[in-house]
């Protein structure tokens, strides 16, 4: 275990995954968690983050110097290098210059934390204060034009800093940086693989439900869900249920894909429930965009809650089902504060005969693991490409990609055309380097067109491809003029009533990626 101190900038979960990627197990703690504490968790080494203050500001965070005294490898990063350096002794100050983005480092010796990488490279730099001196007993490794102490180590100690950030991918050699530090100087072992990920969790899960207790385990069509009920479904077998909510909003096959090839992967005990005619009936008439939301979680709800009621009825006398699985991620957990993993929560029942709160032991199955970890996991599991891969998509699905009412004969036409924009984007190869392409129907505009010898008279689709790190901010992604093209022609030929294909090019903010 490696602990990542995170000192309140957006990078501690980056380095997070990447000590993940060197194959060492870690975990982020707050800056205020007290040293005693960090040492009972027994780690193996400590990372401190970068952060976004300088070192004299009034309320900097700061670390107890006592984690120094500990006999523990620590590593520095940016203000972390800097907290070391006045922490041991050296010196930090302000010497005028300051260091935003790209900036070339010189080697002057390599040491440990450097070797193997060229003497002059390019980093990712962010700060103000610099470390003027290093402390009694640590070598200089590197600098550049407005730092004169840019990398150190005391290897015997154990002991290494950068003032840059070789977390981000803009860090040329970052990668390796961090891993000398994680196997050369604080001897590391390289334990952590996917494999042994879903073997813990199997043996934990077990543990946790013991030898009769019973769980249920909401699907939606997603890749958290999914791997969680798969690693579930290892450990407990069919004393799990998975309910699936149809509710008419997904898209082509995903359905098939969840019914047909989950429970082919899995062996999962599933309860689908067809609620297309329900979720139909109460959207009718309804065209705006929060009214449409609240009544599809509205309907969400009341059918999950009578699906779960339907099985706790079922189950065999003398058992309680008393576990329900989400696929809360890490990144969920570090940002709700850390939680400890206990806390259980109510599900209020509004269907007769039931206790009016009924209350649920939650099983994380996911809750220490990064999305790409999750990914990993599931294909090693044996689940289909088609989920593992999957795109982020809304819970209300399609309901919020037709703008205006909502029907049938809507979703039936945007789905043929989502299917081949999926189809097409994928047949590219270009997947991986979007984050999400919505296709939205414009269900009230229409516009006129001339196809075959006949004035036409439909509706526009657009396209909505973006790229995005977190989906907090966007950018709409550069597709080849030929993709676009295939895309427009097999729409245009192959769908019904749709006589335009548009491209959304707008970033995040000011639009959303979904229209509604
Ligand atoms: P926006 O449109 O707000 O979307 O830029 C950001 C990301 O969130 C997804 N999204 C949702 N996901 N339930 C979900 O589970 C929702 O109601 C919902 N609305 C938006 C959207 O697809 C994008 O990835």
């Amino acid at each position: 275990l490696v602990l990542v101190v995170d000192f309140g900038a957006q990078y501690a979960q980056l380095i997070a995954r990447r000590v993940r990627e060197a194959r060492v197990y870690s975990e982020i703690v707050p800056h205020t968690l007290p040293v005693e504490e960090m040492l009972a968790k027994k780690p193996k080494a400590i990372i401190l983050s970068g952060g976004p203050s300088s070192v004299y500001a009034e309320g900097a965070p700061s670390i107890d110097t006592s984690l120094f005294e500990a006999d523990l490898p620590v590593f520095g990063m940016c203000y972390g290098f800097q907290l070391m350096a006045q922490g041991l002794g050296g010196t930090v100050d302000n010497n005028g210059y300051r260091e935003y983005g790209r900036t070339p480092v010189t080697i002057s010796e390599p040491g440990t934390l450097l070797a193997d990488m060229p003497v002059a490279h390019n980093v990712w730099m962010s700060h103000g204060d610099s470390v003027s001196q290093a402390p009694e007993g640590f070598t200089v490794l590197a600098s550049t034009e407005g730092t004169p102490v840019a990398a150190f180590e005391n290897v015997e100690r154990g002991f290494a800093g950068v003032q840059w950030h070789p977390e981000v991918l803009h860090s040329d050699h970052g990668q390796r940086v961090l891993e000398h530090f994680l196997w050369n100087i604080a001897g590391c072992r390289k334990t952590w693989t996917i494999g042994n990920i879903a073997e813990e969790q199997i043996a934990r899960i077990k543990e946790q439900i013991g030898e009769t207790g019973r769980a249920i385990c909401g699907l939606s069509g997603g890749v958290d869900s999914a791997v969680a009920a798969a690693i579930v479904t290892k450990a407990i077998g069919d004393r799990l249920t998975c309910v699936y909510v149809d509710h008419g909003l997904m898209r082509k096959d995903e359905t098939e894909q969840i019914e047909r090839d989950f429970v082919a992967a899995t062996g999962a005990k599933l309860v689908v429930v067809d609620a297309e005619e329900q979720f139909l009936t109460a959207l009718a008439g309804v065209s705006e965009p929060e009214a449409k939301r609240k009544i599809i979680g509205r309907e969400f709800i009341r059918t999950f809650e009578k699906a779960q009621a339907d099985i706790i009825a079922a189950a065999p006398e003398g058992t309680t089902v008393g576990f329900l699985v989400q696929g809360t991620l890490y990144p969920d957990v570090v940002e709700s504060g850390h939680g400890s993993g206990t806390s259980t929560i109510k599900s209020h029942h509004n269907v007769g005969g039931l206790p009016e709160d009924m209350e649920f032991e939650l099983v994380e199955p996911l809750r220490t693991l990064f999305k790409d970890e999750v990914r990993a996991v599931g294909a090693q599991l044996g689940l289909p490409q088609e989920i593992v891969k999957r795109q982020p998509f809304p819970g209300p699905g399609l309901g919020i990609r037709i703008i205006g009412e909502v029907t049938k004969d809507r979703l039936d036409l945007l789905r043929e055309a989502d299917a081949i924009a999926r189809e097409e984007l994928t047949k590219s190869g270009l997947d991986d380097t979007i984050w999400q392409m919505p296709v939205v129907l414009l269900a009230d505009v229409r516009s006129v067109g001339v196809q075959g010898d006949g004035r036409t008279y439909g509706h526009p689709i657009v396209l909505r491809p973006v790229t995005s790190e977190d989906a907090m901010t966007a950018d709409w992604a550069r597709l080849p003029y030929e993709l676009l093209e295939r895309i427009s022609t097999r729409i245009t030929n192959e769908v019904k009533d749709v006589n335009r294909v548009t491209v959304d090019i707008t970033s995040k903010p000011p639009g959303t990626i979904e229209w509604e």
